[in-house]
């Protein structure tokens, strides 16, 4: 990398390139890589989903939002999953799951944040909301410990990316089975961000953060970790760095080790 770049990448020039970026005709990469939109999460964890679809030769992938209420994050979810698409051209399915009536009840479980969290809060409009959904967009409306599983049933393609923002640990502990089911299909490598890992009232006995110990030490074969790469990012220092993390299906790696050592003989 030049010298000047390495220096526009720094502070305080960083933020002055990237107003340049936000406002010039540039490729979703570039976008990506200078965090240019409104939510940097997504888009890396979307954009990261489809390369590895690419290199696994993995034609199309579906990209979840766990929690939508009003869907500011699904619907730029799926303006960012278009333009991945394009880049790419990995076909990117996206899906939502959401109760659409806001917060199931919290009370009696310090687990799921009731000194945060009520029953009711975030509802949503659908009608508002599907209005502005494209035709490939699909939005599950229901309590994920039903939707979950019957959405694993009939998954057609692996999963590349999850957003979690869902809020409560029983939850997002449904919600993680995703990765569980003898049907579930997912990319070796999932990208994942969890919204709701950084509050004032979090701590890993409670919540999602207590949700990923759980699922790791239950499970033998899915395994979730931080996205360590990512603090080499020009604006690591952003607190949604450390809400990205990987489940890695440690099936595949083995597989893939195998399949290389077949090919070596
Ligand atoms: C904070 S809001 C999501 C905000 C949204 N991601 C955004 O970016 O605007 C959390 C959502 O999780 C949903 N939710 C929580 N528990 C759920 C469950 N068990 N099943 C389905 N949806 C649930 C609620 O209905 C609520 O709308």
């Amino acid at each position: 990398m030049s010298f000047l770049l390495r220096i526009l990448e720094e502070q305080p020039f960083r933020l002055f390139v990237r107003s340049l970026i936000k406002r010039l005709p540039v490729r979703v990469r570039s976008l990506e890589r200078w965090d240019a939109v409104d939510r940097p999460h997504y888009l890396c964890g979307i954009l990261a989903a489809a390369d590895l679809a690419q290199s696994s030769g993995v034609d199309s992938i579906y990209i979840i939002e766990f929690g939508v209420s009003q869907g500011k994050g699904l619907l730029l979810m799926q303006a960012y999953a278009q333009m991945v698409e394009q880049e790419t051209g990995v076909g990117l399915k996206v899906v939502g799951f959401d109760t659409g009536i806001g917060l199931p009840s919290t009370a009696g479980d310090y687990r799921d944040h009731p000194d945060k969290w009520k029953a009711g809060d975030y509802p949503m409009d659908e009608e508002w909301l599907r209005a502005r959904l494209l035709p490939t967009t699909e939005l599950i409306i229901g309590d994920v410990h039903h939707t979950v599983p019957q959405f694993v049933k009939r998954q057609r393609w692996p999963l590349g990316f999850v957003a979690v923002d869902i809020d409560l640990y029983s939850s997002t502990r449904q919600a993680l089975q995703v990765f569980c089911f003898p049907q579930s299909r997912m990319l070796r490598r999932v990208f994942l961000y969890f919204d709701d890992i950084m509050l004032p009232e979090s701590h890993r006995f409670a919540g999602e953060r207590l949700a990923i110990e759980e699922f790791n030490a239950k499970n033998q074969t899915v395994k979730i970790d931080h996205w360590y790469s990512l603090r080499d990012r020009i604006f690591r220092d952003h607190r949604w760095i450390q809400q990205m993390y990987v489940a890695h299906d440690l099936r595949a790696i083995n597989a893939h080790q195998a399949e290389l050592q077949e090919w070596a003989v």
